[in-house]
């Protein structure tokens, strides 16, 4: 079986191809980033046009791409939600559309079961059951994936996702948006000892995350300085607060695969391109031998290939149910397909 799948639930464009005996054919990704950076984040309404620019020149590369025809597909996916509603939308329309022209299936798609099962796409697919930490700019999770469709979740944020906090914490510093991967290259010229910002909810037990008081405990240390940050401060202040996130997220996942016995843990989601982080998990890793996996980089970020490939594994396990498009979906509420 052989699916096309279109991912817009928010600043990202993407389109793929995936077959269920050769896996990946073809991916194409357009980023929006350019045209978001002057406001400092997403804004919806360009969002949604921009993905009506962008989707049929994708789709049209991607067919390219494989070589393949519309004769040569058996269905068509799309992400259903969760995310932004008009630029969901436009995604869906499409998908309906091709469907209906093309007289094949048609499905939505969890945003966030696509990011769980990114791993999959790579050509040493991770064998379940695997811990997942899903750490975007929307969502901070710790998931138990079973299989297909079973997922419990241990922890999730409170208040802001750990991606926000990067990339609010970089507005404070005066860097572009996005913030994240900027946050960590001026963090690379910090000291490590000058400021301790706190590990939010580490005296816990649970398995849950808040990184919104940390945003506020920079926003101290910003205006304890002089007006004008020097640049050895922001670079400290950066340090500081990249190493209490990613401390936090280090030992809560280490709770995680200890609690649940994982052998195996994946990290998807945009913050898993850091740095520091996929240092420090590996070295608990090793201590804890669980192996500690990332998808390649461009499948840990929005893509469509993960939605692709999700549709295509629900497709398989005859999945017809309707998903309506929804700006909000908590994951608990997705079933496993036949359920
Ligand atoms: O998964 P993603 O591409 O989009 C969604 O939010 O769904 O994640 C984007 C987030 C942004 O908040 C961005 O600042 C953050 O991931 N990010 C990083 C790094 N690269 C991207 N955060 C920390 N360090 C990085 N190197
Ligand atoms: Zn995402």
């Amino acid at each position: 079986m052989r699916v096309l799948g279109i991912e817009t639930s928010c600043d990202e464009t993407g389109v793929a191809l995936v077959d269920s005996q050769q896996g990946l054919l073809a991916h194409q990704l357009y980023s929006q980033i350019k045209l978001h950076a002057p406001y400092g984040g997403v804004v919806p309404e360009l969002a949604s046009r921009d993905h009506i620019r962008k989707l049929l020149p994708l789709i049209e590369q991607v067919l390219t791409q494989a070589e393949l025809g519309a004769q040569d597909i058996h269905g068509i996916v799309y992400t259903a939600g969760p995310g932004l509603m008009g630029a969901l939308l436009v995604g869906a329309m499409m998908a309906k559309s091709l469907a209906f022209a093309w007289h094949l299936p048609c499905l939505g798609v969890h945003h966030l079961e696509g990011h769980l099962l990114a791993p999959m796409l790579e050509a040493q697919p991770l064998a379940y059951p695997f811990l997942a930490l899903l750490v975007s700019g929307g969502h901070t999770l710790l998931v138990d994936v079973q299989s297909l469709g079973h997922y419990r979740i241990l922890g999730e944020t409170l208040d802001d996702a750990a991606g926000e906090a990067f990339d609010k914490t970089a507005k404070l510093l005066g860097l572009p948006y996005p913030g994240g991967p900027a946050l960590a290259a001026l963090a690379a010229q910090g000291r490590p000892d000058r400021f301790r910002f706190p590990r939010p909810l580490l005296d816990r037990p649970n398995l849950d995350f808040s990184f919104s008081g940390l945003k506020t405990a920079v926003l101290h240390a910003v205006r304890g300085q002089p007006a004008e940050l020097a640049a050895q401060d922001r670079a400290d202040i950066a340090r500081a607060f990249e190493e209490a996130v990613v401390e936090t997220l280090v030992v809560k996942s280490r709770r995680a695969w200890q609690t649940i016995q994982a052998q195996r843990m994946v990290v998807v989601g945009g913050v898993g391109a850091n740095r520091r982080l996929r240092d420090a998990l590996r070295q608990a890793g090793e201590a804890d031998q669980v192996a500690v996996h990332y998808p390649r980089l461009e499948f840990c970020t929005d893509n469509g290939a993960m939605i692709a490939y999700a549709g295509l594994q629900r497709l398989l396990a005859q999945d017809r149910r309707e998903y309506p498009v929804r700006a909000r979906w908590p994951l608990e509420e997705l079933l496993p397909p036949g359920e």
